[in-house]
C-alpha cells in the first residue's frame, strides 16, 4: 500500500526525474495580454557540462542559449531570456496571445551526458466579462418570451452557463467565436411568465476556469391589475354602522387609479364615500343593496373586482359564540383524556398479566367463577381517602392473597387471576376513586410499588386513582 500512494505523491515530479537534472513547471496557466514566466534549471553537476539550453515549441526554436556563444532570441519583441546560465533559462512571453498555448520544452544539450529536455504545457486563458439582467419587457399573456439573459463576453476558454430557479423554463445558449481566440457565450432563459413569477429569483451561474461567478436576478413580468375586495362580511344590517370595503390590487406596473362603480351603472348611493382604493358605508340602508365594483388601473388596462352586497334586516344570529365553542372542544378533550387513561390503564394491566402467563393459559378459555369467593378489599371514597386502610392480619402476601394453601395446584390461582381481570373491567365502571386491594401473585410489587405500610400495620395509597 505504501509504493502507490508514494509513487501518488511523486507523480508530479515524475517526469523532472526521468528529465534527470531540468526542472520546469509542467503546467502553466497565463492569461491574455499578459507576460508569461517560464523557468527551466538546470541542476549542478562538476562531471556534466551545460553546453546550451534552448526553448522550443512545436519543432521551432524560440530562444537558444549558449555558454560560448551567449543568447539568441526568435522574436526579441515576444520572447526573452531572463538571466541565462548554465543552470538557469528561463523564458518570458512578452504578451500572451491565444495562439502561444501548447508545449513548451526546455531542452538542454549535456556533454558528456547528450540531450535531455522537460516540457512545459501552457495554457492561454482570458477572463471574460459577465453580466446579466431580466427582461423587463417580459408580459403575462401566454406566450413564451426571454425573461433573462446571461452573457459571458470574451472569455477564453468559452464560459459554461447555467441558470437556478424554481420556475420551469428552457435554456437557450448561443458561442460565438471573438477575437484573439476568445468566445463570447448568451445563455436566455425562455418561459411563459406569469403574474407569479414576478419578483421571483433567478440565479445565472457563470463557470469559467479564472472564476465561478453567480449572478442572482428578480424575474421582472408585466401583467394587468389582479383585484381582491375586503370587508364584506355577510352580515351586513339595516342600521349598521361603520362598515368599509377595502380594495387591494397587484400589478406590474403598479396600479395607478382605483375606482369604485356599481355594477349596474348606476351612481354611487348617496349613503357610500369611496377614498381611493376605500369605500366607506356610514350607516347601512336599502340603498347599499347591491353589487359594488373595484376597477383598478395600471399601464397595461383596467380590471374590475365584483364585491356582491346583500343588507339584511336584521343582524345575523349568530348560533355559537366563542365561549360556546372553547367549552365544547374542552369537554371533548376531557372525554378523551379520560377515555385514553382508562384503555391505558387496562392495557397495562393485561400487558402485565398475559406476560407474566405467557404459555400458561390462553384468554380465549376463560375461566369465570371457581366456585370460591373472591377475596377482594374494595375501599369506596366517601373522602376518607386518606384514612388507613385496615386489612384482615399481616398486610403482605400472606393477609392479601386468597387463602390457597399449598395443596391448592398452581391451575386454581390461574382461575383467580382469570376472575380479576374480568372484575377489573366491571370496576373501573364505577365512578370514584378507589384503592383496592386484590389476592394476586404480584400484590406485593404494586404495593412496594403504590402503597405504603404504617407502623400501625395498615397501608394507604400514595397515589389515587381516579377513574
Ligand atoms: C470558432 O472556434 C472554434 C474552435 O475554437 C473553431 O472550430 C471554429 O471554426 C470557429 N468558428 C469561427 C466562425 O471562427
Ligand atoms: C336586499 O335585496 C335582496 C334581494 O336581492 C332582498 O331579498 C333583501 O330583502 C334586500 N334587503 C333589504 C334590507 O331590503
Amino acid at each position: 500500500m505504501r509504493c502507490p500512494l508514494l509513487l501518488l505523491l511523486l507523480g508530479p515530479l515524475y517526469t523532472v526525474i526521468q528529465a534527470q537534472q531540468i526542472y520546469v513547471k509542467e503546467t502553466l496557466t497565463g492569461i491574455i495580454d499578459q507576460e508569461a514566466i517560464l523557468p527551466c534549471t538546470i541542476s549542478s553537476d562538476p562531471n556534466i557540462r551545460v553546453s546550451q539550453i534552448m526553448w522550443e515549441k512545436g519543432g521551432n526554436s524560440i530562444a537558444v542559449y549558449s555558454p560560448q556563444h551567449g543568447t539568441h532570441v526568435s522574436e526579441p519583441n515576444r520572447y526573452q531570456l531572463l538571466e541565462p546560465s548554465p543552470s538557469s533559462a528561463t523564458l518570458r512571453i512578452l504578451s500572451l496571445r491565444a495562439a502561444e498555448e501548447g508545449d513548451y520544452s526546455c531542452e538542454v544539450t549535456l556533454f558528456p551526458a547528450g540531450n535531455r529536455k522537460a516540457t512545459t504545457k501552457l495554457a492561454v486563458i482570458a477572463v471574460p466579462q459577465n453580466s446579466a439582467e431580466a427582461n423587463s419587457e417580459a408580459l403575462a399573456n401566454g406566450e413564451e418570451q426571454t425573461v433573462a439573459t446571461c452573457r459571458s463576453s470574451n472569455g477564453r476558454p468559452p464560459s459554461r452557463i447555467t441558470w437556478q430557479t424554481s420556475l420551469p423554463g428552457n435554456v437557450t445558449t448561443i458561442m460565438t467565436n471573438g477575437t484573439n481566440g476568445t468566445y463570447t457565450v448568451v445563455s436566455r432563459y425562455v418561459m411563459t411568465p406569469t403574474s407569479q413569477a414576478d419578483g421571483m429569483p433567478i440565479t445565472c451561474n457563470i463557470d469559467h476556469e479564472s472564476a465561478a461567478v453567480p449572478i442572482p436576478l428578480r424575474l421582472s413580468v408585466m401583467y394587468p391589475p389582479e383585484v381582491t375586495v375586503e370587508g364584506y362580511d355577510d352580515n351586513w344590517h339595516l342600521k349598521r354602522n361603520g362598515v368599509f370595503l377595502t380594495c387591494s390590487a397587484k400589478g406590474n406596473p403598479h396600479p395607478t387609479s382605483y375606482t369604485w362603480k356599481t355594477a349596474d351603472g348606476s351612481s354611487l348611493p348617496p349613503t357610500v364615500r369611496a377614498k381611493d382604493n376605500m369605500l366607506y358605508v356610514d350607516e347601512v340602508d336599502e340603498r347599499v343593496n347591491r353589487s359594488f365594483l373595484c376597477e383598478v388601473t395600471n399601464a397595461l388596462g383596467s380590471r374590475a373586482y365584483r364585491q356582491d352586497v346583500l343588507v339584511r334586516e336584521h343582524a345575523m344570529q349568530t348560533q355559537t359564540n366563542a365561549g360556546a365553542i372553547a367549552g365544547g372542544v374542552i369537554g371533548v378533550i376531557l372525554v378523551l383524556l379520560l377515555l385514553a387513561a382508562i384503555v391505558f390503564i387496562v392495557i397495562k394491566r393485561k400487558g402485565l398479566h398475559s406476560k407474566q402467563d405467557r404459555g400458561t393459559y390462553s384468554p380465549k378459555t376463560r375461566v369465570f367463577g371457581t366456585g370460591k369467593p373472591s377475596q377482594e378489599f374494595t375501599y369506596q371514597d366517601d373522602g376518607e381517602l386518606d384514612k388507613p386502610l385496615k386489612g384482615p392480619g399481616p398486610m403482605r402476601d400472606s393477609g392479601l392473597s386468597p387463602s390457597l394453601g399449598e395443596d391448592e395446584d398452581e391451575e386454581e390461582r390461574l382461575k383467580y387471576k382469570v376472575l380479576e381481570d374480568d372484575e377489573e373491567d366491571e370496576r373501573f365502571n364505577e365512578v370514584g376513586p378507589m384503592l383496592q386491594l386484590r389476592p394476586h401473585p404480584q400484590i406485593g410489587a404494586y404495593l412496594d410499588d403504590d402503597m405504603e405500610s404504617q407502623t400501625d400495620g395498615s397501608i394507604i395509597s400514595r397515589t389515587a386513582v381516579y377513574v
